[in-house]
């Protein structure tokens, strides 16, 4: 039994989850990460929170070809569908929390880190968002990406129920308050109806 609601209800939907993908996800992913085709190609070091079930990782090899990514996840099963689907890629399952990486410094840490769709499902938002601070480096950035609107992803949470209807996208003055308590600078929110980016630096 996993005490974790949150890792359990993702334990417990891997097997199925790519049947629910839209059909046209890859298309939507090119053009989320397409207008950050340059700090992803200049990047060297790359954090994937809540990988799933691997879905970005391709799009992210795409944009990122020489940059070392790492695609992490709470729920082992998520991870298991995406080594099937990306052999290659550098996986840990780990909570966003509690972050198995030393803090950064001037010779190293994240330069960007990217999150698609997994946002709201981290319960304690202020925490993570400090842990993630933690491991970028000075002017590394952080991407919270959905390929829905803010209304859809609340709407799809609710329909699915506990445990994860009350895990909401926040609005962009909530965001940006989040990232202003957590210490990051540059921040802005695009809460569009085909998609929702937030964007935050490390000063
Ligand atoms: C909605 S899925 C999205 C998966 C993938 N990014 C995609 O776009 O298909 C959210 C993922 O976040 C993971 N997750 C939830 N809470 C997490 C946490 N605290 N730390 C790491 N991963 C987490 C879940 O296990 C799940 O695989």
């Amino acid at each position: 039994m996993i005490a974790d609601p949150i890792r359990a209800h993702f334990e417990a939907h891997a097997a199925t989850w790519d049947e629910h993908a839209p059909p046209d996800l890859d298309a939507r992913l090119r053009r989320l990460l397409l207008p950050f085709a340059e700090p992803l190609r200049a990047a060297h070091l790359i954090l994937e929170l809540g990988t799933g079930t691997g879905a970005c990782i391709s799009h992210l090899r795409h944009y990122a070809p020489s940059a070392r990514l790492v695609s992490l996840d709470l729920a082992h099963a998520m991870l298991v569908r995406a080594r099937r689907r990306n052999a290659a890629a550098h996986l840990a399952q780990a909570d966003v929390q509690h972050l198995p990486f030393p803090s950064a410094n001037e010779r190293c840490g994240f330069d960007l880190v990217i999150c698609h769709n997994s946002f709201p499902h981290f319960q304690n938002k202020p925490h993570a968002l400090r842990e993630v601070r933690r491991v970028l480096r000075s002017g590394g950035r952080l991407l919270i990406l959905h390929h829905l609107s803010r209304e859809q992803v609340n709407a799809v949470h609710q329909r699915i129920g506990p445990p994860v209807a009350d895990d909401v996208l926040p609005t962009a003055a909530e965001m940006h308050q989040l990232f202003d308590r957590s210490g990051y600078v540059q921040c802005w929110v695009e809460d569009a109806p085909t998609h929702y980016i937030a964007h935050a630096v490390r000063p």
